[in-house]
């Protein structure tokens, strides 16, 4: 049998948001120095890379997805020199390094845009969409910025706005100048020369907008950007020959990776993107929003499968930065049974899991109360409607020390009021704990080649309540049955001996009693 390992199809990847992991500095920030020393603990996971959310210099209007230089590492971070030994040290643990690109837009404090503002004839004005008014000094055209607003934002000394889809400290930079292209491109060179391996490429898909900046067509919605189709701002055709040339400079190093985030993008859409001279993947964010139930996530599971295509290798998320965490979403108060189901599903699914940082605890949101607390800018902007992302960015809770471990200083966000009893120090110890249940599922996972690149073979779930699969590899056959619901229920097994390998190692013939919220995952004996 094929034993090839490959890291990023066959393992983990794990989010690490710095800001919030570990501050070994204490100033209440995370830090490169803090995940250094968290390296252990992340190979103890299994976990087989890190994807860091943005460690550039930013002044943090959006927490690092505002970035004032590419190349170089914010001093609150720490130093390029940290980086450089956390990519060796993660490396000597097999861990691999992939960075956050944000491509799409600088920050405004970007010396490429300070210097675009300066004239009109700057060598760098073209490197931003700046336009000239309509008529009546109204912006260019309709489009808005997701964050609120018009896309366009007036400067006075040049009488011309530029474009932003996000903040207007955001402004979106001019892919189809050359130079830019060629800086961007560079960019990937610069960190595939450090050592990094892969890259997350922030919203990707809006690179590229019509060149003519065309209004957008008008459709039923509450906020101003949702009453538009955005055929224009976004998705434009241009984007997949620039894959070919991303892609291109990745394959020129061994076993590189790129992940893609879409926006505004269905499924199809985004699997568009996957594939040969494209992206290795792209986040399928149906599978994240479904509610809870076993036939949601199999539907979506099966549509990304068969949108992408064959050359295309799958990956599924249920958390990140910018949304509710699994657990906040799925479980009852502290009750962790719906996320060991989650986890369970996410580690044997066909397709790379992405696991964010503290899912492996069952880390909920902090809770969000007044709008004075509030540190992310949309939070404030469009309260009480969406209180901003700070809920799922709360201090990782390593134990029950002051601060949860994280810091010895009052961090940036609050760490949750639950750190005392839901910590690693804790968990560690307790048989029963989503931690140890995570190490359980992980080295299952680990262990047979069919819960990495296996086949997917959806069964026939016998209960409404129940999600049962197959994965399978040559010889090697898992079948994972997960009891979604609070009722006992019976599983008929397919044909043959199987053995439990997640909770008592019993061996099964024709059925399973499932116990509320089970999970079971069971390897086929050979006849
Ligand atoms: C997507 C990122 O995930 C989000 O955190 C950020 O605010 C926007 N892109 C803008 O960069």
């Amino acid at each position: 049998m094929e034993t090839d390992y490959l890291w990023w199809r066959d393992g983990i990847i794990y989010q690490i948001y710095p800001r919030s992991f570990a501050d070994s500095n204490g100033d209440g920030i995370g830090d490169l120095q803090g995940i250094i020393g968290k390296l252990d603990y992340l190979e103890g996971l299994g976990i087989d890379a890190i994807w860091l959310s943005p460690i550039y210099p930013s002044p943090d209007i959006d927490f690092g997805y505002d970035v004032a230089d590419y190349t170089a590492i914010d001093p609150k971070f720490g130093s390029m020199s940290d980086f450089e030994f956390l990519v060796k040290e993660a490396k000597k643990r097999k861990i691999h390094m992939v960075l956050d690109l944000v491509l799409n837009h600088t920050s405004d404090q970007h010396p490429w845009f300070i210097e675009s503002t300066k004239s009109t004839t700057n060598p760098y004005h073209d490197w931003y969409l700046w336009m000239d008014p309509s008529p009546g000094g109204k912006p260019p055209n309709n489009w808005q910025a997701i964050f609120g607003g018009s896309a366009w934002t007036y400067d006075p000394e040049l009488d011309q706005y530029y474009y932003h889809m996000f903040y207007e400290e955001q402004p979106d930079v001019n892919w189809r100048n050359p130079d830019v292209r060629k800086a961007m491109l560079d960019v990937f060179r610069f960190w595939l020369k450090k050592g990094v391996d892969g890259f997350r490429l922030d919203v990707f898909n809006m690179y590229f907008k019509h060149p003519d900046f065309p209004d957008n067509p008008r459709k039923i919605g509450i906020r101003p950007f949702d009453q538009q189709k955005h055929i224009y701002d976004c998705s434009q055709p241009e984007m997949i020959p620039l894959l070919a040339d991303i892609r291109g400079i990745l394959d020129k190093h061994k076993e590189s990776y790129a992940v893609g985030e879409t926006f505004l993008a269905d499924p199809q859409q985004t699997a568009g993107y996957c594939g040969k001279d494209k992206l290795h993947a792209a986040f399928n964010f149906d599978f994240a929003n479904n509610r809870w139930h076993p036939k949601r996530f199999l539907q979506s599971a099966l549509s990304w499968y068969s949108a992408l295509a064959d050359d295309a290798w799958p990956n599924n998320f249920l958390s990140n930065h910018d949304m509710k965490r699994t657990a906040t979403r799925y479980c009852f108060g502290e009750d962790d049974r719906r996320a060991k189901v989650a986890l369970a599903m996410l580690l044997t699914l066909k397709g790379t899991p992405f696991i964010y940082y503290g899912e492996e605890i069952g880390m909920r949101d902090i809770p969000i109360r007044k709008k004075s607390d509030v540190k992310d800018r949309i939070g404030k902007i469009f309260w009480p409607l969406h209180k901003g992302r700070d809920g799922c960015r709360a201090p990782m809770q390593w134990s029950h020390d002051i601060h949860a471990g994280f810091s010895q200083a009052d961090p940036w966000l609050p760490v949750h009021k639950n750190y005392t009893e839901r910590n690693v120090t804790q968990q560690s110890t307790d048989p029963g704990s989503m931690l140890n249940f995570f190490k359980a599922v992980v080295s299952i996972r680990k262990a047979h080649p069919a819960l990495q690149k296996g086949d997917f073979v959806p069964l026939d779930h016998q209960s409404p309540h129940i999600l049962s699969f197959l994965r399978e590899y040559g010889d090697d056959v898992i079948l994972v049955v997960l009891n979604f619901s609070i009722r006992n229920l019976d599983y008929a097994l397919p044909e043959g001996h199987w053995i439990a390998l997640l909770n008592e190692k019993k061996n099964y013939q024709s059925s399973i009693n499932l116990a509320p919220y089970q999970v079971e995952i069971l390897q086929k004996l050979p006849d």
